[in-house]
């Protein structure tokens, strides 16, 4: 029982990878010209502002599909990537609709968004079953603020959140 739950949990983190590392990697290797370029809308605010910028959202993508391809998946990897940082830049829109500065923190939003894009991008491809999408929304917002919390403890990051 335990062990085949644990091996669901494990098959769906392994199928949503190409995501996480398209997440992951624009925090890395992100900066430059902003995806709006600098562009605003109506309301006179940032487009989407200058946390989404083209170098970010290329490796992003880049990275995850070759990720992908490893796994032998192309177009999935490449699904998971480019839905995982259109989530991102929606939220950003949203944020900057609602007046919030980049980088001003909207907890589960911050870290939900580029699993809710990835997901239903991946299903363009095929239907993502019921229990890999419930674990994904469980897992990544735990497992995230765990990750931030270790990285305080070992003093790479300065907030433990
Ligand atoms: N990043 C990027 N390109 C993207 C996404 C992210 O370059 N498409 C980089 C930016 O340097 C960004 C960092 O990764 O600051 C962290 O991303 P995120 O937390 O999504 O952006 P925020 O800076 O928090 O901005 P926002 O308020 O728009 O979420
Ligand atoms: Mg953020």
């Amino acid at each position: 029982m335990l062990a085949g739950i644990l091996e669901r949990v494990a098959a769906a983190l392994y199928f949503f990878l190409p995501a996480y590392v398209a997440n992951t990697l624009p925090g890395i290797f992100g900066g430059g010209m902003p995806l709006d370029l600098n562009r605003k809308f109506i309301d006179g605010r940032p487009l989407l502002g200058k946390g989404v910028t083209i170098r970010g959202t290329i490796t992003g993508i880049a990275g995850g599909t070759v990720v992908g391809a490893l796994q032998g998946n192309v177009v999935l990897g490449f699904l998971l990537s480019t839905g995982a940082l259109t989530g991102d830049a929606v939220s950003s829109f949203l944020k900057r609709r609602a007046g919030l500065e980049r980088g001003a923190p909207v907890p589960l939003l911050d870290q939900l968004n580029f699993v809710v894009g990835a997901l239903v991008f991946a299903s363009f491809a095929a239907p993502v079953p019921l229990d890999y999408i419930a674990v994904l929304l469980v897992v990544t917002p735990v497992g995230h603020l765990a990750v931030n919390r270790l990285g305080y403890l070992l003093r790479i990051k300065d907030v433990p959140w």
